[in-house]
């Protein structure tokens, strides 16, 4: 059975916006995306949401719902109370565009500080051999998605503009987490995360995780270790030696 919802949509550019409010039909098995196009179609045509895929795999809309960081697909309006208001507002973290939309560019330049995959110079490609086990543990990494909730949710951001510069956030310094896992990768990017990238300021609240779609464990298997790894390159004198001696 359809019900009327109260829907608060945060309508705006760059230049400053407020919450509208529409009252909306709903009907049994919605996500909240279903109810934005619902409002496009019917109230306000011009209401700029970004989506692709509509099943949780393209990582476009993400947004907040009610305050929390989520992908508009994949939020059930069953999850809700039918009196209950439901307030959609863009991701805090980066610049508005218009409406829902926001500008992530941020990510990308992020992703391009961080060097490539580097493999023996040489090992040719079509010789390159890996043990299971380590490909299972990247694995879980290249489920994401790049929504960018939890760059969104990171507090080391989330309300200091001024971190960005210093801080990749925990999407890219997990990346640089893969990289240094990969057992051809002869890269080192232990003191780029700590130098430049920020993996100091991380304090491992796991609030990234919480919010994460494809529920990558970001803080315990990406950051953790990377921490692990950088104090024992700069401070364990055995494994020091080692990367002086062999290094990978
Ligand atoms: S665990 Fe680190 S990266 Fe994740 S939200 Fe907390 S401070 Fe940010
Ligand atoms: S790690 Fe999770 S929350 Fe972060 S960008 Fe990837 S899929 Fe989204
Ligand atoms: S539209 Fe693709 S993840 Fe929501």
């Amino acid at each position: 059975m359809g019900y009327d919802a109260k829907f608060r949509v945060w309508r705006g550019d760059l230049d400053g916006g407020e919450l509208h409010d529409f009252t909306v039909l709903v009907n049994e098995g919605e996500v909240v995306l279903d109810i934005i196009h619902r409002l496009q179609a019917t109230q306000a045509p011009d209401l700029a949401v970004r989506w692709n895929c509509k099943a949780g795999k393209c990582g476009s809309c993400s947004a907040e719902v009610n305050g929390r960081p989520r992908l508009l697909c994949m939020t059930r309006m069953s999850t809700f109370g039918q009196d209950e208001v439901i307030t959609v507002t863009p991701m805090r973290t980066f610049p508005v565009i218009k409406d829902l939309v926001t500008d992530v560019s941020f990510n990308y330049e992020k992703a391009r500080q961080i060097p490539s995959f580097t493999p023996p110079a040489d090992l040719k490609p079509g010789e390159y051999r890996m043990k299971q086990i380590d490909v299972e543990r990247s694995q879980e990494f290249r489920k994401c998605i790049e929504c960018f909730l939890c760059q969104n949710t990171c507090h080391v951001v989330r309300d200091h503009e001024e971190n960005k510069t210093a801080f990749a956030g925990p999407r890219y310094l997990m990346r640089i987490t893969e990289l240094e896992m990969h057992p051809l990768d002869v890269g080192d990017r232990t003191e780029l995360a700590q130098d430049e990238q920020g993996l100091g300021l991380c304090n491992i609240t796991k609030c990234c995780t919480e919010v994460c779609p494809e529920h990558i464990k970001i803080t315990d298997n990406a950051l953790i270790p990377l921490k692990e790894r950088v104090a024992d390159r700069k401070y364990d004198p055995v494994v020091w030696l080692g990367n002086k001696l062999f290094r990978r």
